[in-house]
């Protein structure tokens, strides 16, 4: 089992060893921040200096800077590998001397777009030096209402994304995820699956086009860069691959009028009926309808005692009356009465679904300070067959004796389970019942709350191995989870991407490998669960 490796004192006690050695043997790795300054002042053009958009820590704003989209608080510490240094690029032609300057002076580079990879693995590296390439500031979005398209940049977030097309028309969205801070980078080139999946697929299913800049600098679209690299960005894992610029999207249809609702149910309310029905009827309700569930440790009724809470929260693509009649032919168990409907436009169930108060202005979506920070772990599985009630509450036990981890059930069926397998790189179709997310959240700073909290989601995981998928365990590439393999990207390289790729893309991983090899021979473009090369 991998370890969470930048809270751990041994590799970074390696990483000193190693930068001190490497002072020895090569001047240009211990100044490998003044050689990279120099290098892309030399390689950038008069029309768009380069100099302000570079942070050395010799800079007082450096701290700031990295600090500004560092989402998981486990990788904000003293500990922590840091940058050499960071690029903030203000202009394409940054992107690409960062490209040719990595490259020339063997620095590693990591991509960061919003920041919110669940391992830091945009900001944080096990191989030095390394130094950020950081997108926040091309961050564009442009609607087109009459084609029903956008470009999308990829520093944007979610939130802009959403607030952009809502600003232009009260009938069209977007499928793509929850949390408004997520950024487009990481998110659209990861797969992407938000609430509207079961009616329109994942946001890699809602991509026409892209640009990128590849291994030699060079600024792609779709036609020049090919439908196989055009087919590995969408859900491989930009980052394996090239700097992704900007993507193309569809826009979709929602009605002007949206409902939702979040409905609770400890275990003492009959969760143990409520969740074995949702079990059978959330993956075969109707298309225009996602009911996700969540189930939590909360206080019993009693002193002392905890129980567990159902939370059962829904998007429905329109009205109160419609969900209604529809909740009482399907799904009668859960009780719903009107009361529990909120009607809103769909920009507005955005903000809903991230938890801010109903009447929250719709530009909170633009906001780049996330609602919540914490020190987290996630894991993620798939569900095939429905759980037993006797399973579902050897679960609930097992949780009540962990207390902290949660659990969220995304379900799937609707266009989910007609889209191929081998359409995107994203291989969980059909066949699948719902997704799993583990999820722990944590106050505390320091290695040894790091090292409880992730144990804890580990036994829940452990626990959950009778119930999910297998040969292989299957994962999502947008839940990253280094637990699954870590990539030294040296001559193992491809044996040990081989244990994190099957998992993550299945019998997609084979033509991924084939096209890295094609478009990166070199593995320039690389981390710790990247796509490596086949072997010579
Ligand atoms: C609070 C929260 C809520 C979330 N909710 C959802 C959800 O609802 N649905 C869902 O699917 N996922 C969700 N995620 C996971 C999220 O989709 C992934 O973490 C995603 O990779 C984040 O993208 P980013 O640009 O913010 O991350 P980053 O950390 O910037 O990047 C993630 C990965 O993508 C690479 N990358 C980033 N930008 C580029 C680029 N321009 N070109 C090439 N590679 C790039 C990075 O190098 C890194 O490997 C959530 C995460 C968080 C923290
Ligand atoms: C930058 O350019 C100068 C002058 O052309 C050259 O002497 C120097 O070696 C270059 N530095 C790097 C790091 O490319
Ligand atoms: C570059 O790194 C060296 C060694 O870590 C450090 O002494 C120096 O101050 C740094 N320079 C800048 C410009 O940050
Ligand atoms: C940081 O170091 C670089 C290179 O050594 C130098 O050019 C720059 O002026 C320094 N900046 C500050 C703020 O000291
Ligand atoms: C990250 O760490 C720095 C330095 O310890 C601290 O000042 C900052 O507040 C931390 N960020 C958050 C969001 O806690
Ligand atoms: C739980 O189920 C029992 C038996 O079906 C029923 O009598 C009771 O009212 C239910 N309780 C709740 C809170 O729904
Ligand atoms: C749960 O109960 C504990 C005491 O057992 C108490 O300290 C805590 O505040 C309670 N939490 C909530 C959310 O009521």
């Amino acid at each position: 089992m991998g370890t969470s490796f930048p809270n751990s004192k041994t590799l970074y006690l390696f990483f000193l060893i190693v930068l001190f050695i490497g002072s020895f043997s090569s001047p240009s790795k211990a100044f490998a921040n003044e050689s990279l300054t120099q290098c892309l002042i030399n390689h950038s053009q008069p029309s768009h200096p380069i100099t302000s958009a570079i942070y050395t820590p010799n800079k007082s704003s450096y701290s700031n800077v990295l600090q500004s989209y560092i989402r998981n608080l486990r990788f904000n510490t003293s500990d922590t590998p840091k940058p050499t240094l960071i690029l903030t690029a203000l202009h394409e032609s940054h992107v690409q001397a960062a490209i040719v300057c990595a490259q020339k002076l063997s620095v590693q580079m990591k991509i960061r777009s919003g920041g919110h990879d669940y391992e830091g693995i945009s900001y944080v590296s096990i191989s030095s030096p390394f130094f950020i390439l950081d997108m926040f500031n091309l961050r564009s979005v442009d609607v087109d209402i009459e084609a029903e398209m956008a470009w999308v940049q990829a520093g944007a977030t979610l939130g802009e994304v959403y607030y952009g097309i809502a600003a232009k028309s009260k009938v069209h969205g977007f499928p793509a995820g929850v949390c408004p801070t997520v950024g487009v980078g990481g998110h659209f080139s990861g797969g992407g699956y938000g609430n509207m999946m079961r009616k329109y697929g994942l946001t890699v299913d809602n991509i026409v086009d892209a640009r990128i800049i590849n291994v030699n600098g060079e600024i792609l679209d779709r036609e020049s860069m090919g439908e196989d690299l055009f087919w590995a960005i969408r859900g491989g894992g930009g980052a394996s691959f090239g700097v992704v610029l900007a993507y193309k999207i569809n826009l979709v249809r929602v009605p002007q009028t949206v409902t939702v609702f979040s409905v609770p149910r400890t275990w003492e309310q009959n969760a143990t009926e409520v969740v074995y029905k949702w079990e059978q009827v959330a993956p075969q309700l109707h298309e225009d309808l996602f009911i996700r569930l969540t189930m939590d440790v909360v206080n019993g009724t009693k002193a002392g005692e905890k129980t567990i809470r159902a939370t059962f929260i829904a998007l429905f693509l329109g009205d109160a009356q419609r969900l209604l009649s529809l909740m009482s032919n399907s799904f009668p168990e859960l009780g719903l009465r009107s009361s529990d409907c909120i009607e809103m436009s769909w920009v507005e169930s955005t903000l809903f679904w991230t938890n801010f108060p109903i009447g929250t202005p719709a530009d909170a979506l633009l906001s780049r300070t996330p609602q919540v920070l914490t020190h987290l772990k996630r894991k993620s599985d798939y569900v095939k067959q429905i759980i037993p009630k006797d399973g579902l509450e050897l679960i609930w036990r097992r949780m009540i004796e962990l207390e902290r981890p949660m659990l969220t059930f995304n379900p799937y069926g609707g266009k989910m389970g007609e889209i191929p397998a081998t359409n995107t790189p994203f291989p969980h179709r059909a066949g699948n019942l719902w997704k799993v997310q583990y999820a722990t959240n944590w106050d505390e700073n320091g290695d040894e709350a790091a090292r409880h909290y992730i144990e804890l989601t580990r036994k829940l995981y452990r626990y959950m191995t009778p119930f999910v998928s297998k040969n292989p365990r299957e994962a999502f590439l947008n839940y990253r989870d280094l637990d699954l393999g870590i990539n030294h990207n040296g001559d193992e390289s491809y044996e040990e991407g081989r244990v994190y790729g099957v998992k993550y893309f299945k019998g997609n991983f084979n033509r991924l490998v084939e096209i890295k090899t094609k478009v990166d021979p070199g593995n320039f473009f690389r981390n710790e669960q990247s796509i490596p090369v086949l072997p010579q």
